[in-house]
């Protein structure tokens, strides 16, 4: 595995449409697990997409810390979006912001595994919140871009 550069906005590609994922070969598993090293490193992260890495394929792997650990999500899809929660969101790609972005509370996705096995789960709370996070990420849509009016902070975030 290796750390891979985080592309930061104002980069263009950040707000392009990823492409599906055709075949789950070893560049794409080495490209998950990249993923994973980039996101764990120093504890940065709990979603990180594979256009944040400046490639533009359809995946994303979350994990906020709870029983379901890490989750690799492969061409997935958001078939069910329930309720409504006010998020205050940040990005590895947006460092030193955040922002409140109104979400759903609960939320139904398909996606392939790592293996190619179809699945699919309910997801409520930070979970929902997670996986909507990445999903827009691979339509080209940042969490800025969905800020409520007048929420945008600065932080004293590290970068
Ligand atoms: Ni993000």
């Amino acid at each position: 595995m290796a750390l891979r550069n985080i592309v930061t906005e104002g980069d263009p590609i950040l707000h392009k449409t990823s492409r599906p994922i055709e075949e789950i070969n070893d560049r794409i598993l080495k490209l998950l697990d990249d993923m994973a090293e980039t996101m764990y490193y120093e504890n940065r992260g709990i979603g990180i997409a594979a256009v944040q890495v400046g490639v533009l394929r359809r995946c994303f792997i979350v994990d906020i810390g709870d029983e379901h650990g890490r989750i690799d999500f492969i061409n997935p899809e958001i078939t069910l979006r329930e309720g409504e929660q006010l998020c205050t969101e940040g990005c590895l790609s947006v460092p030193g912001k955040q922002a409140d972005v109104k979400r759903p509370f609960k939320i139904h996705v398909k996606a392939l595994d790592r293996n190619g096995n179809p699945f699919e789960m309910d997801a409520e709370e930070l979970l929902a919140n997670c996986i909507c996070h990445e999903y827009d990420h691979l339509d080209g849509v940042l969490f800025v871009d969905r800020a409520e009016p007048g929420s945008v902070v600065m932080t004293n975030a590290e970068e």
